[in-house]
């Protein structure tokens, strides 16, 4: 499994904003918006291409176009429809679909509550998106899913990763490759990612 860190100066210092904890939740939100579009960049990097011929007002020629459906952007819910709006921004024609998933305080399962993503899956590039890769369990159970809807090229996008996540993630989904801002140091005890940034559900919605 690859895990991309996106060391652009401009990822970086957005990231620093975000993490700030006096950073209101106007602005953290701008900040995931912008960041996310820089990512998005990255992920979409490798997105296969073929050509097609077309016609310029001068002449006919062969010139680079998607070779697959659209890429399929999938937002976990809550927060990961934070960093949808910048994604959805560079790639406005992106399908989209969302997951909800919560964990059953009794099994500790995931339980799906909310499931709905566009057709044919099986042919489109998907990127799952998440801002915090903490423990994994969400991201590991959403994208389970996805591969049973049929879904074979996917890839993972998230603000921040902790190492633990990845260990997860790397048992599961070691052909799932992750895109993010930053692998940090550890989790705490109550799952929070250190030094991380917080809950980015709260500060993108201002629910705290
Ligand atoms: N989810 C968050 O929003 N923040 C963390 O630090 C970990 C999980």
């Amino acid at each position: 499994m690859t895990v991309h860190v996106v060391d652009h100066p401009l990822v970086q210092v957005k990231l620093t904003q975000m993490r700030k904890k006096e950073t209101p939740t106007v602005e953290f939100r701008r900040l995931a918006k912008e960041l996310s579009m820089l990512l998005a960049y990255e992920v979409t990097r490798n997105l296969p291409l073929t050509e097609r011929e077309i016609e310029t007002p001068v002449a006919r020629a062969m010139m680079p176009v998607l070779k697959y459906l659209e890429p399929c952007f999938v937002s976990i819910l809550r927060a990961g429809n934070g960093i949808l709006d910048g994604m959805m921004d560079l790639l406005p024609t992106a399908r989209v679909g969302h997951i909800g998933l919560y964990r059953d305080p009794e099994t500790l399962e995931a339980v799906e509550y909310y499931y709905k993503m566009p057709t044919d899956m099986n042919e489109r590039e998907v990127i799952v998106v998440d801002p915090m890769l903490a423990t994994g369990h969400t991201a590991v159970a959403a994208i389970e899913r996805l591969k049973k809807d049929g879904a074979k090229h996917i890839k993972f996008l998230c603000i921040l990763a902790a190492p633990e996540g990845i260990a997860e993630f790397e048992k599961h989904h070691p052909d799932v490759q992750i895109y993010t801002a930053s692998v940090d140091q550890c989790l705490n005890e109550h799952g929070y990612i250190v030094p991380g940034l917080g809950d980015a559900g709260d500060r993108i919605y201002g629910t705290k």
